[in-house]
């Protein structure tokens, strides 16, 4: 039979407060364990940012440039990524279930290309979010847009939803071709996104006064690539956006339809997590280019 416990042979380190620290992301103080689990997934405790590969794209655009063949031309990227950005289609067709990273699973959809988009609803029940591991929705907010009560609603709903399982709402503040890209702009719709909810938000990043955006935002702002750009210009806006203050990235077509993806996302991540100035992280870009371009020759 064992013997009773002796207190005598234990420490209880009674002279050392019990460790409290504070979450290291902005906002995310107050949420719960699983919440909190769930956002360092997505983001890296050590850098407070993240670089999340966004190749969702499809559920509007169909199969773009860059994404005709998920299994190929994504998949050997996400080694790279700290998160994905993709739909649920994907994600159960193409992406190995060992995958480790964080999942954000785009959750509103509805109209393609060839209508209004501003016309989406939510996309995904809260029952497959939590089958597919998810640890953040995606919610299109269309402010300014037709159907911006609808879109507001959709996230409101999506918040309501994942704060009952502890999964993230991520508001994309999505810029109609009618609105005006600038920072009054961004900190509007951005600030409406935390306000009602939103655990972090994305949006684009502005030549001027981005940082207002940033810190008008109590909650971290990650922000969109866009429009394929020349790599280093691509770079320089990463390295723009995360000085003034963004927690990183969601870069799809920058990424995917970049001349070397592998390389590229890799000098993401060094501007990201590194602060890599973009010369420093455009010459490793093309390093990797080459030695990418001299290993495909020797095959
Ligand atoms: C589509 C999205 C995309 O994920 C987002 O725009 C990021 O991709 P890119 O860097 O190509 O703009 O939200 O609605």
């Amino acid at each position: 039979m064992a013997e009773a416990d002796s207190t005598e042979a234990k420490n209880f380190h009674s002279d050392v407060p019990m460790r409290s620290e504070s979450f290291f992301l902005k906002g995310s103080n107050n949420l719960d364990w699983g919440m909190k689990n769930r956002l360092s997934q997505i983001f890296d405790s050590r850098s407070g940012r993240t670089v999340m590969l966004a190749f969702d794209h499809g559920y509007f655009m169909g199969p773009t440039s860059g994404l005709e063949r998920v299994d190929l031309n994504i998949v050997p990227l996400t080694a790279y990524a700290d998160t994905l950005m993709l739909t649920r289609g994907i994600l159960r067709t193409s992406i190995p279930p060992t995958y480790r990273g964080g999942i954000v699973l785009r959750a509103s959809g509805g109209p393609s290309i060839l209508k209004e988009l501003s016309a989406e609803e939510i996309a995904i029940s809260i029952d497959d979010a939590v089958r597919l591991n998810a640890a953040a929705m995606a919610v299109q907010v269309f402010i300014g847009g037709e159907h911006e009560t609808r879109s507001i609603h959709n996230m409101t709903r999506l918040v309501d939803l994942g704060n009952r399982h502890g999964i993230a709402t991520l508001g994309v503040t999505a810029v109609g071709r009618e609105m005006v890209r600038d920072a009054k702009y961004m900190r509007l719709a951005s600030r409406i996104c935390a306000e009602l909810g939103a655990s972090y938000v994305k949006t684009y990043y502005v030549d001027e006064d981005f940082e207002t955006v940033t810190s008008s935002c109590p909650v971290p702002i990650v922000i969109a690539g866009g429009k394929k750009l020349p790599e280093r210009e691509a770079l320089e806006l990463a390295h723009n956006a995360v000085q003034q203050g963004a927690a990183g990235v969601d870069m799809g077509r920058n990424i995917f339809q970049a001349s070397h993806p592998a390389a590229m996302i890799q000098a993401v991540r060094g501007v990201v997590h590194e602060n890599l100035k973009p010369k420093d992280a455009y010459d490793l870009f093309q390093t990797l280019q080459h030695e990418g371009e001299r290993k495909a020759a020797a095959r």
